[in-house]
């Protein structure tokens, strides 16, 4: 311990004089352009502001039952809603949108989609969710048009400062008490491994074993798309999947957990996710909890 402390005792801005977090945590910086409008030229912001249109309409699925947004809630930042079709089959959460273009490729948990533009394909033509085929997209201007106007507006919708990003830049008040001793243990546990950067992820993916999925994953026929999965013999065994590390930044509202939606308190899932991910130390994971709601 006295060792770990030593060693790292170089500075994380001044607030925090036993740690260094540059090696591993970044702060964001403030991005002028944040919404359609601030798109420099007049093409751009059209084709944003009609990606924005296709969003949120139901009339975008072939059956006009569904929109993205029914599914990638926009308000409740954390909302990660797999309702309506996607709930009956009970799989998978729907990753968190805000700030997508702040982050990487792959996309998609497993890590299939290589662009942005290449994971919402996917789900314009998914029977469970849009359902279209490329030539019921003519009447929109065509498949490419359509995927090319919704990465628009997505790649725009970014998130404000979180305290986090304050303290780090050196207004030591920022965070509370509660929050900096959520912070240390953040880094002191080894989190920032794979949560690192100023979005909180390696933007990579990794082998993790799951038990006791729902029935509905292995139903799905998606074994088919799932190049991730080694062997699994009935649902209830554990099976290991590559996973991507997901951002923790805009999680204030949310109430599931992870890949598979787990359902509880943010407290209790981490402490389940760090013996997952193989941290044996324990983890105040309280504090950590607060830290990942709070200042993210
Ligand atoms: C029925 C619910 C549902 C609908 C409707 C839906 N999605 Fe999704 N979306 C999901 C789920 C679940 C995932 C995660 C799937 C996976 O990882 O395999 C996902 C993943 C994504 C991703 C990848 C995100 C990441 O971080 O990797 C993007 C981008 C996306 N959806 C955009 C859209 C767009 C654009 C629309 C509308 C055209 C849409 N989705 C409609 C449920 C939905
Ligand atoms: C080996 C890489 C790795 C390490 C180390 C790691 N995580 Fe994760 N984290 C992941 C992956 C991968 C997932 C997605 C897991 C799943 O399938 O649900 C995840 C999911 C999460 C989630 C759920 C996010 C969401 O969108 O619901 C939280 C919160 C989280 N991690 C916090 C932590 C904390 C706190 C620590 C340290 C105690 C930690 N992680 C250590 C890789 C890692």
């Amino acid at each position: 311990m006295s060792m770990f402390w030593t060693q790292v005792e170089t500075s994380m801005g001044q607030c925090l004089p036993s740690i260094d977090a540059r090696q591993f945590l970044a702060a964001r910086t403030l991005d002028l352009v944040n919404s359609c409008y601030d798109l420099p030229s007049s093409e751009d912001r059209f084709l944003c502001l009609k990606g924005q249109e296709f969003f949120f309409q139901k009339t975008l699925s072939k059956d006009h039952s569904l929109s993205c947004s029914d599914c990638h809630q926009p308000s409740e930042d954390g909302g990660r809603i797999p309702i309506l079709k996607a709930r009956q089959h009970g799989w998978q959460t729907s990753p968190n949108l805000m700030d997508i273009g702040r982050r990487e490729r792959p996309f998609f948990w497993n890590g299939r989609a290589r662009t942005l533009e290449g994971s919402i394909f996917w789900p314009l033509y998914h029977k469970d969710e849009m359902g279209h085929s490329p030539e019921s997209l003519e009447s929109r201007g065509g498949a490419s048009f359509v995927v090319k106007a919704l990465a628009s507006f997505l790649r725009q919708r970014k998130g404000d400062l979180g305290s986090f990003d304050h303290y780090l830049s050196g207004d030591c008040f920022a965070l509370s008490t509660q929050q900096t001793e959520g912070l240390k243990a953040f880094i002191n546990s080894g989190c920032d491994y794979c949560h690192r950067g100023a979005e909180f992820t390696d933007n990579r993916t990794h082998k993790l074993v799951y038990y006791d999925l729902p029935n509905s994953y292995f139903q799905q026929g998606e074994a088919r798309y799932l190049a991730d999965y080694q062997r699994f013999s009935k649902p209830s065994d554990s099976i290991s999947l590559k996973t991507k590390t997901p951002t923790l930044r805009n999680l204030t509202h949310a109430k599931e957990w992870g890949r598979f939606g787990f359902r509880g308190n943010l407290s209790t899932y981490i402490h389940s996710h760090s013996q997952q991910v193989g941290l044996t130390r324990s983890v105040n994971s309280e504090a950590i909890s607060s830290f990942i709601r709070e200042a993210l």
